[in-house]
């Protein structure tokens, strides 16, 4: 005779022996969706209102639904919840902790609906709320950009390519750029957003009930949009859960680039910036070092955003429809997901404003590299020179300079006129840093004018957002 008691309540009626205690522990999920508890709750309580608006439950039943899930909300918020492995999940859980306060009016509460619909329900609600939290950080970080590049518009750094120096730009422009990588971002999170905001609630296992549901009432009860079309796709998709994640790898490919120019710059042979030491640690058996952790965590951390990345789009390849057990897995790369994105953006966030610029040294480093040769290979142009030729002569000047450890606006007019007779005194003002940048003068161009005025217009992006 099997023991009733050892039974899974929800679901033993047809089982004639409990399940072995190995697969109690494999098949369980409570110990890490235990943290859809509130989203769980909200959904319970939006079905509930529905199955009384319907005249499936009577006000009194709605009514003690509500007060036994207000309970065992806050007895889970006090830490006091005991959360039991043979209960399988967070449903089962809290489903068995109502039926045990409230009694027969407890076991009401899954009419017209399955785990399939209410996880794909409590996920879709978590993520919700994860986006939101993670969209306001992103606008912190970008605010702190922007707070930057407005202060710093002005200053001049070497421009690379190939991590050689190319032309000068500003440290304002080039923060710009930062934000530009993460306003696509903010872009892609609301998008995925939009699609993410559709109610699974009412498919049921997999096709929908015998219950004249009303799935637009409880949709609008949990702020979704509406309900999702297809009761087969609404308990299997999780399209939303792998764009999250596809947006997460990109912000981090995005962080990671970021982070690699920080460790560059506050390494002793760029010594571009300062970032404080509050961000940063010491080494136990190199007194002098201090080590830019936060950033390389954050390039670190990338690699398990990826990772999960491609287990979500691993875990549903080849799924059949609709529901399968797979799908318990999509709960932890997407969790994780959510808490490093988070941590990386706080940290960003916090460092960024407190980024010092070695203004002096980032000159230093663009005149050594002879940042403005292009400029004066198009002050020839403008002699009437086809570019080649002055490409031609410029680098001949270039090497004569680094014969003497001299810029190109160190020179004398005599020296330069060695390489062409069409330089002139008025060549003085293109070889400057200055005049490099600022003849940059167009959208999207370096010149602090234009840094200036991308600020303006970011900051106003950033005002239209909800
Ligand atoms: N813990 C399950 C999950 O995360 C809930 C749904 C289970 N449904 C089922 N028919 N076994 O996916």
């Amino acid at each position: 005779m099997i023991d009733e008691k050892k039974k899974n309540q929800s679901w033993g009626g047809r089982f004639s022996e409990p399940v072995d205690t190995f697969v109690v522990r494999f098949t369980a999920s409570v110990n890490f969706d235990q943290q859809l508890y509130r989203q769980d709750i909200r959904g319970s309580l939006a079905h509930a209102a529905m199955l009384e608006r319907i005249g499936v439950l009577s006000a009194d039943e709605h009514r003690q639904i509500r007060e036994g899930m207000q309970d065992i909300l806050d007895e889970i918020e006090r830490g006091e919840f005991a959360w039991s492995l043979e209960l399988e999940d967070v449903h089962m859980n809290i489903e068995a902790a109502l039926t045990e306060r409230i009694g027969t009016t407890g076991k009401k509460l899954h009419t017209g609906r399955s785990r399939n619909d209410q996880v794909a329900t409590d996920i879709r609600l978590w993520l919700r709320d994860a986006i939101d939290a993670i969209a306001d950080e992103l606008t912190r970080l970008q605010q702190g950009l922007i707070g930057l590049a407005e202060r710093e518009a002005a200053t001049i750094m070497p421009g690379f390519t190939h991590l050689q120096t190319a032309q000068p730009v500003t440290f304002g422009h080039h923060m710009m750029a930062w934000f530009e990588m993460l306003d696509r971002d903010y872009d892609r999170l609301q998008d995925c957003r939009k699609r993410l905001n559709r109610s699974p609630l009412g498919a049921a296992a997999l096709a929908g009930t015998s219950y004249p549901l009303d799935r637009q009432y409880s949709a609008g009860l949990l702020g979704f949009d509406r309900p999702t079309e297809n009761s087969l796709d609404s308990v299997s998709d999780r399209d939303f859960a792998i764009e999250f994640c596809a947006f997460a790898s990109l912000l981090m490919t995005h962080l990671s680039r970021a982070s690699e120019e920080l460790i560059l710059w506050t390494s002793a042979q760029f010594n571009f910036i300062h970032l404080p030491d509050r961000f940063c640690t010491g080494s136990s058996i190199m007194p002098q070092k201090k080590n830019p952790d936060v950033p390389e965590l954050v390039r670190g951390k990338t690699g398990r955003v990826n990772g999960h990345l491609v287990s979500l789009l691993t875990l549903m390849k080849s799924q059949p429809l609709a529901y399968n057990k797979d799908n318990q897995e999509d709960k932890e790369p997407l969790f994780d997901t959510v808490m490093t994105i988070g941590d990386c953006l706080r940290a960003f966030a916090d460092m960024v404003p407190a980024i010092e610029v070695r203004a002096e040294n980032m000159r230093e480093a663009a005149r050594r590299g002879f940042a403005t040769a292009t400029d004066l290979a198009d002050y020839l142009v403008g002699r009437g020179l086809p570019f080649r030729d002055a490409h031609e002569i410029v680098g001949k000047a270039v090497a004569y300079g680094i014969g003497l450890n001299r810029d190109l606006s160190e020179m004398t007019l005599t020296e330069l006129q060695q390489f062409s007779d069409a330089i002139d005194t008025d060549v003085f003002q293109v070889l400057t840093l200055e005049g490099s940048v600022a003849a940059r003068n167009h959208i999207g161009g370096t010149a602090p004018a234009q840094v200036s005025a991308a600020v303006e217009r970011a900051r106003t992006r950033l005002l239209q957002r909800p």
